[in-house]
Order: C-alpha cells, then sequence, then structure tokens
C-alpha cells in the first residue's frame, strides 16, 4: 500500500552547514483529505537557500518550521484524489506543498501549474518563487530602466539567472557574478548576459569595474560579504541595491564582518531595500503572465539541476546550494 514519505524537522540546528540529523525521514500513513480538499502526489520537491532560515530559531520574515513539522517547501505534483471544488484528479499543481512525497490542501499557497507552457518542474522554478523573486527584485525594488548596467550576483542560480534574461529583456545590459568559469560561461553563451564575472578568480573589483565600463546602476543581491564589498565601489550615483538574499552569510558560525564599503552608500547616494517575494503575493499573476508570456517566445530560458535520490537525499541535497556544486535551479525528485 502507497505510504507518505515525510522529511520533519528533528531538531534545531547548531549555526554551521546543516547536519544530517537535523531532518528526520519518516515512513506514516498517507494522508486523507477531508471536505474542500484534495490530496498531490508529489514529484518535484524544491531546495531553496531560505530553508536554511526556516529552520532557526528566532525573529524573522517567516515563522519557523516546529520541531517535529513537515520541511516547509515548494513542492509541484498532480492531484490525485479531490474533495475541492477546484481542484481536480490529474490537475498538475504548485505550491507550499512541503517536503513529502504526499500532501493533503486546502488550496491555499497552491496554483495551477499549466504544463503546456513549461514542465511540472519549472513550476517550483522559473514560473515558482525563483521566478517571482527575480520579477519584482528587479522591476520593483531595483526600479530598472532601459539602459541600465544591472549586475547580479549568484547569477547562474534559480534567481539569478532569470534577473540578467529579464535585464536583456527589458533592454539593460547584464552583467552576472558566478563561481567558476563554466558557469560564468553558461550565462553569456545560454542565457544573453552581456558578461559574467568569475569572484573565484580573485580579482572581484577589478574584473568588474572592466566588465561594467559605465559602472552599475542595478545590483541585484543575492551574496552579500566580500562579493558586496567589491560591487559597493563600482555603483553608479543614485544607483539601486536590491537585497534579495545574503547566502555567504547562511552558514556562518560567528557573526560576518559588517561591509567595508558603506561609505559608498553615502557618496554615491545609493538606495538598499530588502524584500521578500511575499510583499509581492497579490500581484504574482502579474509576473507569471510577463515570464510566461517570455517563455513562449523564447526570450527566457532556465537552467534547471534535478537531482534523483528520492527525499532521503534531502539533507545532502540541500547542502548543495551553499558549496555551489548546483547549476542552476536546484530540486529533489521525490
Ligand atoms: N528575498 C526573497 O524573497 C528571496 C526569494 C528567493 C531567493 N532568495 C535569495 O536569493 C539568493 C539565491 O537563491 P537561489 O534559490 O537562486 O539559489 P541559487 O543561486 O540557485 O543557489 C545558491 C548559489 O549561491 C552561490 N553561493 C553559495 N554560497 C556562496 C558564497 N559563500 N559566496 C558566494 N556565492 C555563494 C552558489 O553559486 P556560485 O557557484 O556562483 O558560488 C550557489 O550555487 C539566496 O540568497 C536566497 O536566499 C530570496
Amino acid at each position: 500500500m502507497t505510504r507518505n514519505t515525510t522529511v520533519r524537522l528533528a531538531r534545531r540546528p547548531a549555526p554551521g552547514v546543516l547536519t544530517p540529523d537535523v531532518f528526520e525521514i519518516r515512513d506514516e500513513p498517507l494522508p486523507e483529505p477531508g471536505e474542500g480538499e484534495f490530496r498531490v502526489r508529489i514529484e518535484y520537491v524544491s531546495l531553496d537557500p531560505a530553508m536554511r532560515g526556516w529552520v532557526n530559531e528566532g525573529k524573522s520574515y517567516i515563522s519557523p518550521v516546529g520541531i517535529g513539522e513537515v520541511m516547509r517547501a515548494f513542492s509541484a505534483g498532480y492531484v490525485e484524489t479531490s474533495r475541492h471544488p477546484d481542484f481536480r484528479e490529474g490537475d498538475a499543481v504548485a505550491g507550499l506543498l512541503g517536503a513529502q512525497s504526499h500532501a493533503v490542501s486546502d488550496g491555499r499557497n497552491v496554483q495551477r501549474a499549466d504544463t503546456s507552457i513549461a514542465p511540472l518542474q519549472t513550476w517550483i522554478g522559473g514560473l515558482g518563487m525563483p521566478g517571482w523573486t527575480a520579477y519584482f527584485g528587479l522591476l520593483r525594488v531595483g526600479e530598472l530602466k532601459e539602459g541600465d548596467t544591472v549586475v547580479v550576483s549568484a547569477a547562474s542560480g534559480a534567481v539569478g539567472q532569470i534577473v540578467g534574461q529579464i535585464a536583456r529583456i527589458k533592454g539593460a545590459r547584464a552583467v552576472g557574478i558566478a563561481g567558476g568559469a563554466k558557469k560564468c560561461r553558461a550565462l553569456v553563451e545560454e542565457h544573453g548576459f552581456d558578461a559574467a564575472v568569475d569572484y573565484k578568480a580573485g580579482n572581484l573589483f577589478k574584473d568588474l569595474g572592466a566588465a561594467c565600463p559605465e559602472g552599475i546602476d542595478v545590483y541585484f543581491e543575492n551574496v552579500g560579504g566580500e562579493v558586496l564589498d567589491a560591487v559597493l565601489p563600482n555603483m553608479n550615483t543614485f544607483g539601486r541595491i536590491a537585497v534579495c538574499g545574503l547566502i555567504s552569510a547562511y552558514n556562518a558560525t560567528t557573526p560576518p564582518p559588517g561591509p567595508q564599503n558603506l561609505r559608498h552608500v553615502l557618496t554615491s547616494r545609493l538606495k538598499m531595500q530588502g524584500f521578500i517575494v511575499f510583499d509581492f503575493a497579490s500581484e504574482i499573476p502579474i509576473a507569471l503572465a510577463d515570464l510566461s508570456q517570455w517563455v513562449a517566445q523564447e526570450k527566457l530560458t532556465f537552467r534547471e539541476d534535478v537531482r534523483e535520490g528520492g527525499l532521503k537525499a534531502f539533507p545532502e541535497t540541500l547542502n548543495l546550494l551553499f558549496s555551489g556544486e548546483n547549476f542552476g535551479k536546484l530540486s529533489l525528485k521525490v
């Protein structure tokens, strides 16, 4: 008989790289949908850097995952039984369904996944949360204008690759920062970035200056730390910095040092604003309409990194995000 495999939070982690014992992989009875609910057979579970924060105790933009709870995750699958008026057996759906093989939902935080536009796993990637993040972060928070030079860090990842492509679509110049020659080459050759800079080559400040001879108007920040320090002096007057993520600090065991080059925020009159994608929840249909159209027009492509191994590989797969071993949107095939 079919059972539900779940990834539950077993304990709060110590600072640093997550150890596998933070999670418990369980075999449980299938959850049954009540009136107004449906059950999804999950095929793909998204791995997101934010998960590192979601398992920590303490105040943040969202409550931490409770000990014993199914790990919060964006997942995609097919409705297999429904007592909900709007969802039918066979419907493809994606949303906050958790890290498990089967989920019961009342439809909140779940959307239909139109697989005629893109395959199922893309609805937790380019057409899912990472896509919306790139869209709102660049266009609303970064206030992108035609002709701007845009720099994005973690550029070959789920969010970054889309930021650069939207910048190009909107008539801006796109420069990516990524780790290693292979990722940098793919940004230019596959995603049409104007240039890419390898931060691991050790000359980021100078290399960025060479890749952005007219300076940087918008920086889409995914990394923080030394990368931010290399970007700040290259920013143009009245530039904008959209702070999306600071992944270099998520596994820190001691408080990371503050930016050394913060004075450029003052002298160049920069605007720096953090954002969380859910700030724009009511506008997701707008992002989806544009992203889907660009996919149909072949102006937007997604590199996806789908890993095998099932849910038991969840802890080690999540850690790939922090060692940079993922190449594109990371997800796990259930
Ligand atoms: N604000 C929001 O609502 C929101 C929503 C989604 C994501 N985010 C943030 O967006 C960022 C990217 O997320 P994603 O899902 O697209 O992940 P991703 O870029 O697909 O994967 C993470 C990448 O970060 C890079 N990285 C990891 N550790 C690093 C370090 N110490 N220094 C420099 N680069 C490092 C690695 O690429 P390299 O090989 O290039 O180093 C790695 O592949 C994260 O900071 C995440 O928290 C924010």
